[in-house]
């Protein structure tokens, strides 16, 4: 039997011209990646998720660094961070508030504002402290704050799912 010419060079093109078959025969690129996980968990965030975690993020990088009297200047920027989102946190209530019988929610929402304006106290008086330069004491009073942040957590927010 006698091929016609045409077959023969669709045949011998991968030989002739490797890189232009592969691009004809390549399948098409990965579709674009989903979203980066952050920008779900941002969706996902109560507003009062969304200013604890400005205070988590400031007070993580303050932890590392406030006994050192070098960075003392950053140090007060990150309080005051801390402070102005924990302001915006009382205007909100825990989303644990409604897993709550209905009688129980006003006094519920009380302490937490309570428990805010507390961690608001001691937000200020260690401003004043690494203001006047004293580190030591500003690292107790940090170790300090660790302890209440998660007196709080246990009191006010809802419980981890597994
Ligand atoms: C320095 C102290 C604190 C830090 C660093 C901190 C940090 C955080 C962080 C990182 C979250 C998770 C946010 C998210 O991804 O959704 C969170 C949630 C939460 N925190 Fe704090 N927190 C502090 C103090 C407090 C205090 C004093 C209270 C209550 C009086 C409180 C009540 C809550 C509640 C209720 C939630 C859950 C959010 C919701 O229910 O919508 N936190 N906190």
């Amino acid at each position: 039997m006698k091929l016609s010419p045409v077959p023969l060079v669709v045949l011998a093109l991968p030989l002739l011209c490797p890189r232009l078959s592969m691009a004809q025969t390549q399948a098409a690129p990965p579709a674009a990646p989903a979203p980066a996980a952050p920008q779900q968990d941002e969706e996902k965030k109560t507003e009062l998720g969304k200013r604890m975690d400005r205070v988590g993020k400031a007070f993580r990088k303050l932890r590392k660094q406030v006994a050192d009297p070098a960075q003392n200047e950053s140090s007060l920027q990150l309080i005051a961070t801390m402070q102005a989102a924990a302001k915006e946190a009382l205007q909100f209530n825990p989303a644990k508030a409604d897993d709550l019988p209905a009688d129980q929610r006003p006094k519920f929402d009380e302490d937490f504002r309570a428990g805010v304006n507390q961690l608001l106290d001691k937000l200020s008086a260690l401003k004043d402290t690494v203001a006047a330069g004293k580190n030591d004491e500003a690292a107790k009073m940090v170790a300090d704050i660790i302890d209440f942040e998660k007196k709080e957590h246990k009191e006010f927010r809802r419980p981890e799912k597994d």
